[in-house]
């Protein structure tokens, strides 16, 4: 079985962006993450400084554009991300919504190569976007992100019916869950319901010790 997944986004908090993000990142360089996979999530203007500053850690993208190389100014263009360490991209996050039509052509032109977390406000859409096979469906509730209290304990039943519904439709997609997941707890909780990983940002980014926060998150991890 795969190891739970632990995605950190960093969105464009100050305190997770540019000189900051790498303060944070050397802060948890001696967290034991054995048993996890441990994600970060980071700005375009991020990826190349924190993968070559912190090679131990994996890195995303947290948007990119099913564009080519070539004439298209200020696009996320996936070779360039890619041949800059990112191993993975989020897409059609709550704070950044693409048409299906986005989704299904980056999955295209990525054929694999990277992994894709297609990000769902309900089972409804998790359902479109299942279809096209990315390789995780994160399942966020809008209204719960960024606040104080876990998807899985306000809402347990959108995490256990996305992950029936997802895996009813194609039994490799992974299925991670997220909006105000904070503890060890929140993270054990979402295994239990089925999901694979977490996708948190706020827990993390806005944490006085974020060493002490993901060492919780992870033994979450391995106790659930
Ligand atoms: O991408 C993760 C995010 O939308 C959840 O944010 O702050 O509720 O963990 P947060």
């Amino acid at each position: 079985m795969a190891a739970p997944l632990i995605v950190v986004n960093c969105k464009t908090y100050g305190s997770a962006s540019g000189d900051a993000l790498d303060r944070l990142l050397a802060s948890i360089e001696g967290v034991d993450t054995d048993g996890v996979r441990l994600v970060f999530v980071v700005s375009a203007f991020d990826l190349h400084a924190s993968r070559s500053m912190h090679p131990q850690f994996e890195f995303w993208s947290q948007h990119l554009d099913p564009v080519g190389q070539g004439s298209h100014t200020g696009w996320l263009e996936p070779e360039t991300a890619m041949q800059r360490g990112a191993r993975g991209t989020l897409v059609n996050h709550a704070e950044h919504k693409v048409d299906i039509a986005h989704v299904e052509d980056l999955l295209s032109m990525l054929a694999g190569r990277i992994d894709v977390c297609a990000c769902a406000a309900d089972e409804a859409e998790a359902r479109r976007l299942a279809a096209l096979a990315p390789t995780m469906i994160a399942v966020e509730p809008p209204e719960l992100i960024g606040g104080d209290i876990s998807v899985t304990t306000a809402d347990p039943g959108i995490v256990r019916g996305t992950v029936d519904l997802v895996k009813s439709i194609d039994n490799g997609i992974m299925v991670l869950c997220g909006a105000g997941v904070k503890n060890g707890d929140d993270v054990a909780a979402a295994l239990r319901l089925g999901a694979e990983g977490v996708l948190l940002a706020s827990g993390v980014t806005k944490a006085t010790d974020p060493a002490e926060v993901l060492t919780d998150l992870i033994d979450g991890a391995r106790r659930g």
